[in-house]
């Protein structure tokens, strides 16, 4: 988490900066700085708050400096404070540094520093690491670089880092383990961000730095990329993004979550698109046919995820275990690390993450590499470092997800699995043609239907009214809906700071059952399909203790209807597709009761979009 901006060419870098923060702002908000540098003068601003608290410290548009670096922070060591907002500076005042990632070792580091006389300002881990460079350069008469690369070397951690000294007038050196980092490069002029978003309307070219890589940035020449370990300049590849400055700007939403909610038929259709050959009665991806044979041969698949992901991780295994009749097992990333897992080279893996940035779930992508695991990644970001630790991958095509709850990733996501299951089901032989052909039709149509189910806002809008002030929410659902259930509890607490559960409906009477009373709105998906009748028990039960029931029914339900104290209807679908409608209803349901709230839809209290700290 936290984002960072660089900057160093011909514009006036303040307002590119800010501007390049609040594109980052969704990776942490609790506190933001600057620095701005020329003629061996660095302007340093910093404040508690978000980037327009920021902004408002001074008026930007008159700082005429051509090199800056600014920084968007969640907290990690420290609480949010102007004091621990970064950019950070060494003892000196000739080192500033902006920081993504945390210093594991910091405080060995600091006890170090403090013997030696240096004074800290701040809580903050990358105080330690500035101050840390410092004394390299110091002791030893190092430039900049070079300091960096054996202060570094002293590092346990992860990090993103750029940093001036103040006697380098024209240099910025940037260093990355774990945290991302890109190099935008313009014509003269170079840009650097943990995201290619501050930079894509001044050059689609990049240059994503990888693990343990330094670089050395100056105007006047190309960057020059070194191998911390190994001490040796590296050749690198400069990318051509295909980011679009449309794809990250709310284009007349209110919200970037509602942009992306109401994105989803696009971004489901992009992410079957060329992969799913209806006529030709095919599926093609490339990731997955390179290695049919680790999926055919496997007697099992493990997927691991966080969050939401990690709820389309639970939608795949029924869809996997279905269609493909393999076991899966469904983890959260940060509990598989710390449990001795049983795999081996016979298992293959799955890390489902929009960002790629994940650091639990790149944690147990390594820990399955070491065990001999075959892993496959399914992010949204390209290029991303989950994308490049895989073995192999398939990419959602949702396009830039930046509300902090995540929505179009979850139903790309189970989209991207769909695919695969329908892939390995048809190598498999586990279903038949005409099965095969009867699901891709209906993943076809599932955009068209998406739509539909969209037009339930205004119905929904009226239910959010109802429900605003209440203090506790309970969501059931059954099958392939559990997890729906979970998702659409996760986000109504993650917006509103409601407190929700979501449940197995059978499971209610094993315990949430005795939370209802006539205060309690219990959401249940029960559409008609499996366990319809068993759901529509669960339904009497709630009703028998005054709970209030929100329905989630199939088009044309008359049951529910009858029960129900509000019924919303989602069309027809396969039993295995109805999580890509079930969940619409409840993603808008939490957005609207988010903003009757006035809560910060788009970046909640204490979240981040992009969780690089384990
Ligand atoms: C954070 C975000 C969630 C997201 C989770 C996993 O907690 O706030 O929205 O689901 O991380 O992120 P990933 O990028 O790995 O899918």
């Amino acid at each position: 988490m936290c984002g960072i901006v660089g900057y160093m060419g011909h514009r006036k870098a303040a307002p590119l900066v800010l501007k390049g923060l609040q594109r980052l702002e969704y990776r942490g908000y609790d506190s933001a700085g600057m620095a701005l540098y020329e003629n061996q003068v660095v302007s340093l601003y910093k404040t508690q708050g978000k980037v327009a608290d920021l902004a408002a410290l001074s008026n930007f548009k008159d700082a005429n400096q051509s090199i800056g670096m600014g920084h968007t922070r969640w907290a990690t060591h420290g609480v949010p404070s102007d004091a621990n907002a970064h950019p950070h500076s060494s003892n000196s005042g000739e080192l500033t540094l902006i920081h993504n990632g945390i210093i594991e070792n910091y405080e060995a580091l600091k006890k170090l520093l403090v013997g030696k006389g240096y004074v800290f300002h701040s809580d903050t881990d990358t105080e330690v690491l500035v101050n840390l460079i410092e004394e390299v350069q110091k002791s030893h008469q190092y430039q900049l670089g070079k300091a960096l690369q054996v202060a570094l070397s002293q590092v346990v951690g992860a990090y993103a880092i750029v940093v001036f000294d103040t006697k380098k007038t024209d240099e910025l050196v940037v260093a990355k383990l774990g945290s991302p980092l890109a190099i935008g490069m313009g014509d003269h002029e170079y840009f650097i961000a943990s995201d290619a978003s501050p930079f894509i309307e001044y050059t689609n070219k990049a240059v994503y730095l990888e693990d343990h890589q330094l670089a050395i940035i100056k105007q006047d020449r190309p960057p020059k990329i070194l191998s911390i370990a190994t001490d040796t300049f590296t050749d690198y590849y400069i990318q051509e993004l295909e980011l679009s400055l449309d794809a990250i700007e709310k284009g007349g939403y209110k919200h970037f979550m509602l942009k992306e909610i109401y994105e989803q038929p696009r971004a489901i259709k992009d992410t079957y698109r060329g992969r799913l050959l209806v006529e030709e009665g095919l599926i093609k991806m490339a990731g997955v046919e390179e290695h049919l044979d680790k999926f055919l041969n496997t007697k099992r698949i493990i997927i691991v995820a966080c969050g939401t992901s990690w709820h389309a991780g639970l939608v795949a295994e029924y869809i996997l275990e279905d269609l493909v009749r393999i076991p899966v097992e469904v983890e959260y990333a940060s509990e598989f690390k710390y449990r001795n897992p049983v795999i081996s080279n016979q298992d293959v893996v799955i890390a489902i993450s929009q960002s790629g940035e994940t650091a639990d779930t790149l944690a147990a992508i390594k820990l399955a590499k070491e065990k001999g695991a075959f892993v496959f990644g399914v992010c949204n970001v390209v290029g991303s470092t989950i994308s490049r630790a895989t073995d192999a991958g398939a990419y959602t095509h949702a396009g830039p997800e930046i509300g902090v709850a995540s929505t179009k990733a979850f139903t790309t996501q189970i989209t991207v699995m769909s695919l695969m299951a329908l892939r390995i089901a048809m190598a498999k032989e586990s279903i038949s043609v005409a099965q095969f052909k009867e699901i891709v039709n209906e993943l076809e149509l599932i955009p068209q239907k998406v739509e539909i189910a969209l037009l339930l806002n205004q119905r929904i809008l009226e239910i959010a009214h109802t429900y605003k002030t209440k203090h506790n929410c309970l969501y059931l659902g059954r099958g392939v809906n559990f997890p729906v259930a979970l998702e659409g509890a996760l986000k109504l607490k993650e917006i509103s700071y409601i407190h929700a559960e979501g449940y197995p409906a059978a499971e209610m009477k094993h315990g949430p059952i005795a939370l209802i009373d006539e205060n309690m709105p219990v959401i249940v998906v029960a559409i008609n399909k499996g366990y319809y009748d068993k759901t529509v028990s669960n339904i009497q039960e709630i009703i028998s203790r005054k709970g209030k029931i929100i329905a989630i029914v199939t088009e044309g339900d008359t049951t529910v209807k009858e029960l129900a104290d509000h019924v919303i209807e989602v069309p027809e679908t396969m039993e295995c597709f109805s999580p890509l409608l079930t969940t619409i209803p409840l993603q808008l349901l939490s957005y609207h009761i988010a903003v009757l709230l006035n809560k910060n839809v788009d970046q909640p209290r204490n979240l981040a979009k992009s969780v690089t700290v384990e």
